[in-house]
């Protein structure tokens, strides 16, 4: 897409998220019926209203990622059902309240997810709050079909599930000390030993053959040299990718490397990306 259809595209996905949710009003009886029954995300739930108002447009009403607007994005938004979340700072693959509101306040993958300004902390929580439940319903479905058969109660079902949707091994993320220097060989040397095989030699994303992501879709390896970075390209953020990985993408989480280590590879990704040192999120 060229940069002289993105106003043009701006303007369908705003257009949409307003008139999608005011015809979704019109006919409350018939949204009653494509929302799943669970009370905990049905109309009259907390984050309810601003989800449909707010995101349904391209994340589907029900949350399966199958929005109107989502044929105008390059990017396929999240199912909330069947897709861990990505851009996390825990080891066990969840999503803490704040990374959640991150991504909901600020936005992520250049706009592609829009940033939402306009919503206060509170409203942003009880998205989080919704968006994550929707998680977990996903889990409880899963799960539902693989165990019952080996009597596993709904209310055991009910407790796994939401422990898979709670974050427990959440990393802190501490800036290098004062004796650290970025260095680009010993940020090469841990790039080749960690990440070429995947990202390629020169950190142009040409490493496998044919990825796939945790659903057997076809993905592909982030080009470090010129493709955007999703999740945020300061510090911090790459800080987190790196050490804690892509759900439901083959990035793995990083827990043998040291913190420096990690820090070595940040300013490395950055140095292979050509961007500016200054710390920005
Ligand atoms: C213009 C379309 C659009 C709208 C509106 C939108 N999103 Fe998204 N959202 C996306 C896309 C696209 C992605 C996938 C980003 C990616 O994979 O890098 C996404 C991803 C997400 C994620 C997953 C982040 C992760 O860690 O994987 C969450 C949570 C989310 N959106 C919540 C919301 C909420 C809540 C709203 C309403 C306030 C909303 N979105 C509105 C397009 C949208
Ligand atoms: C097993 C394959 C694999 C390995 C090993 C791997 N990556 Fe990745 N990486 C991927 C894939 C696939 C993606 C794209 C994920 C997506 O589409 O969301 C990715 C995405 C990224 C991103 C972009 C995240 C974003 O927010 O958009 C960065 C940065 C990154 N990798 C850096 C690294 C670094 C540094 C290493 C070594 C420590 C590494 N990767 C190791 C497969 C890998």
């Amino acid at each position: 897409m060229t940069p002289n259809h993105r106003p043009f595209r701006a303007a369908v996905v705003v257009a949409a998220a307003v008139l999608i949710p005011l015809a979704a009003c019109r006919n409350e009886s018939k949204l009653a019926s494509i929302i799943p029954l669970s009370p905990t995300v049905a109309p009259g739930a907390i984050g309810y209203e601003l989800y449909q108002a707010h995101c349904a447009a391209c994340h589907g009403r029900d949350g399966r990622g199958d929005g109107i607007a989502r044929t105008f994005l390059g990017v396929t938004p999240r199912d909330f059902w069947n897709e861990p979340f990505r851009y996390v700072s825990t080891l066990d693959g969840t999503a803490t309240e704040e990374d959640l509101a991150q991504t909901i306040g600020l936005g992520r993958t250049n706009g592609e997810m829009p940033a939402a300004p306009w919503l206060s902390d509170e409203e942003i929580a009880s998205l989080a709050a919704y968006v994550r439940e929707l998680n977990r319903l996903g889990w409880v479905g899963r799960l539902t079909s693989e165990f019952q058969s080996d009597g596993l109660t709904s209310a055991e079902i009910e407790q796994i599930a939401t422990e898979r949707v709670t974050p427990e091994e959440i990393i802190t993320v501490t800036a290098p000390g004062w004796h650290f220097r970025p260095d680009v060989a010993t940020g090469r040397e841990l790039y080749m030993q960690s990440c070429a095989s995947c990202h390629g030699p020169d950190g142009r994303g040409d490493g496998l053959d044919k990825p796939l992501d945790e659903r057997g879709r076809p993905i592909t390896v982030r080009d470090l040299t010129r493709s955007p970075i999703r999740g945020g390209s300061g510090h911090i953020e790459l800080y987190k990718r790196i050490r804690c990985g892509v759900p439901g993408t083959p990035m793995p989480a990083q827990e043998a490397l040291t913190d420096e280590q990690v820090w070595q590879l940040v300013f490395f990704t950055q140095y292979l990306a050509g961007k500016p040192k200054g710390v920005h999120r």
